[in-house]
């Protein structure tokens, strides 16, 4: 990857300004058997410091990819290209840096994966091996970042079992990832990650394998962590409900696009581009009658593989208008300071026009 990533250092921003990390113009392809498969194009978009930024949309609009790309752990296949500048609070020499400028097996990108960056999965065996204790794999993360001494490591361990709610830490810290349940299991992965104070937690689908107690009670641990350590997430997830719970800023994303950005309320309730709309119709409704059918979305997406230039919701889209959507690329409008939509039906209303 970052096979045509550019110059390391970026222009200086005022302090003030800066984002955390800022992700521009980032494309994805993948060579498939019949043709380039734009993954993702051209995304855009920051998180600030402290705040969670979500990433919503249906299956295979390629959240996971781009979440991925930030530290460097897509496959070889996946020809990355744009900017990912980190600006970190903690370390000079990790500001202002094009991480993927980087070489993705380097030291560089291995210091801040885990350390400063660190992320969560949907699975958490992806993230612990059969072979190890849990509590040894969370020390080993501790070892490699943050201390060599092996008790503080230890000590720290066990503290960050006991953060996430894990009672008998001293018992637990020598049983193996198959010892624990399911949502244990994804309290110790929160507990690895956290366990290195990162300015950054980027959280894949954290919650979607578990039952709705256990969920709302990862929800809230992320969030009480979030501020206890300050740390900013990036949360990815094809579940509005949980976007609303902990989100401040959404970024909507269909077909390998950003198509709607903002904040969670003008997401939620001034909704404009036809695909967000279409996805909060689909929504659970508290008090809805629960044998009633839930609108969605009609149509699937399509592969995004020789696409031509045209509104890729256009199959879908209720408001589309032939001789526009379907002749060309939809340009982004910017609605507002905080507002962007990419959909011709809001094409003069850049702000201030
Ligand atoms: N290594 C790969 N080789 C080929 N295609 C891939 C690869 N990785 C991802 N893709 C494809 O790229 C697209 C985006 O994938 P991605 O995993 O980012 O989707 P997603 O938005 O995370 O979906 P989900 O909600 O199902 O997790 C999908 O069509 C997927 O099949
Ligand atoms: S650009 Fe056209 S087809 Fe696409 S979402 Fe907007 S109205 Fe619908
Ligand atoms: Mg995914």
């Amino acid at each position: 990857m970052a096979s045509q990533a550019s110059q390391a250092s970026i222009a200086p921003q005022a302090e003030s300004e800066q984002p955390l990390l800022s992700v521009q113009d980032l494309k994805i392809c993948i060579q498939m058997d019949n043709g380039e498969m734009k993954a993702v194009d051209g995304v855009d978009f920051e998180i600030k410091k402290g705040k969670t930024l979500g990433l919503v949309g249906e299956s295979g609009c390629g959240k996971s990819l781009t979440s991925r790309a930030i530290i460097s752990i897509n496959p070889k296949e996946c020809e990355t290209t744009g900017q990912i500048v980190y600006h970190s609070t903690s370390e000079k020499t990790l500001n202002n840096l094009n991480l993927l400028s980087l070489d993705p097996r380097g030291k560089q990108i291995r210091s801040i994966r885990g350390r400063k960056i660190a992320m969560i999965f949907q699975e958490p065996m992806t993230a612990f091996s059969p072979m190890y204790t849990i509590g040894n794999q969370i020390m080993e993360s501790i070892l490699i970042h943050r201390t060599k001494n092996k008790k503080e490591a230890k000590k720290i361990a066990l503290e960050m079992l006991s953060k996430v709610g894990i009672s008998d830490q001293e018992k637990r810290f020598d049983q193996y990832p198959h010892e624990f349940s399911g949502g244990m299991r994804q309290r110790a992965m929160i507990s690895m990650a956290l366990s290195c104070n990162p300015e950054l937690l980027i959280a894949d689908e954290p919650t979607t394998a578990l039952d709705v107690t256990i969920q709302a009670q990862v929800l809230e641990l992320m969030k009480g962590l979030q501020k206890e350590f300050g740390m900013a997430i990036l949360l990815v997830t094809h579940d509005l409900g949980i976007i609303a719970e902990m989100c401040d800023e959404v970024a909507v994303m269909y077909l390998g696009k950003i198509v709607e950005q903002s904040t969670v309320d003008e997401i939620f309730y001034n909704p404009k581009h036809p695909y967000t709309k279409g996805l909060l119709k689909s929504m659970p409704k508290l008090g809805t009658d629960r044998n009633k059918r839930l609108d969605s979305i009609e149509g699937t997406v399509p592969m995004a593989i020789n696409l031509p230039p045209m509104c890729g919701f256009y199959d879908r889209c209720t408001d589309r208008i032939e001789g526009v959507c379907n002749v060309q690329a939809v340009p982004k409008t910017q609605l507002s300071d905080n507002h962007m939509v990419r959909c011709f039906l809001y094409k003069d209303k850049n702000e201030g026009e």
